[in-house]
């Protein structure tokens, strides 16, 4: 595939690896809830944003909740998270994440964000890489979270292109399938599950060849 004029990049387990600290965060609302949850659980929820996620972690043990400690497990969960990447900075930055934004920008081809967090834009500016991005789509900004399409097309229409003309990075099956959903080619990054489900895959972005794509 040529003629790609921009990269859109989900933000957790693709740029860095804060995917682990949400399911850590998640288990322990689990455990608060007395529910027992699983890294096998936890794949169904990358890339879901924080309402859905809890709404099937309470599938998954069966309970409900008033809407008010619905609300309150939430701020429990994203305190638990915030706390957990207070440390964030560039370092944490994925295996050739830098050096596809340079090169992409470089290169002319715009980079934007889809991502359903609502933590985004503090993140990439913890990373220092808030400058490369011609735009940020996140958990703020949509109706429909992933794996609806909206976060993705969102950032094509930003940047006045056509899905076909756009790369999506993701590590997740919510992502992929959004992707996909949308018309764009999806790249499934470190996560081996989408192996045979992504267009293509890598094992980090160091073995994205953009000169293939351009
Ligand atoms: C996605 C993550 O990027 O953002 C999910 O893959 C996370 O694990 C979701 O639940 C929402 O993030 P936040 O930061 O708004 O709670
Ligand atoms: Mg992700």
């Amino acid at each position: 595939m040529a003629n790609v004029k921009a990269l859109l990049f989900d933000l957790d387990g693709v740029l860095v690896s804060t995917e682990k600290n949400h399911f850590i965060a998640w288990c322990e609302t689990a455990r608060t809830l007395g529910i027992s949850f699983s890294k096998e659980d936890n794949e169904a929820l990358k890339g879901v944003n924080r309402v859905d996620s809890l709404k099937q972690i309470l599938k998954l043990g069966n309970k409900t909740l008033s809407s008010e400690a619905f609300e309150s497990f939430l701020v429990f969960k994203n305190k638990i998270y915030l706390d957990s990447i207070s440390t964030l900075s560039e370092a944490d930055l994925l295996p050739g994440v830098h050096a596809l934004l340079r090169q992409a920008q470089s290169m002319g081809v715009k980079i934007g964000l889809g991502s359903s967090s609502k933590n985004a834009p503090m993140i990439l500016d913890r990373l220092g890489v808030k400058r490369f991005f011609d735009v940020v789509i996140d958990g703020n900004g949509v109706t429909y979270p992933k794996p609806h399409p909206e976060v993705f097309l969102n950032g094509a229409k930003a940047l006045g292109l056509d899905p076909s003309e756009c790369l999506v990075f993701e590590d997740a099956l919510s992502g992929v399938t959004a992707a996909k959903e949308g018309g764009f080619l999806s790249i499934g990054v470190g996560n081996p599950l989408l192996q045979n489900v992504a267009d293509v895959y890598l094992n980090n972005l160091t073995e994205f060849r953009l000169e293939a794509y351009v």
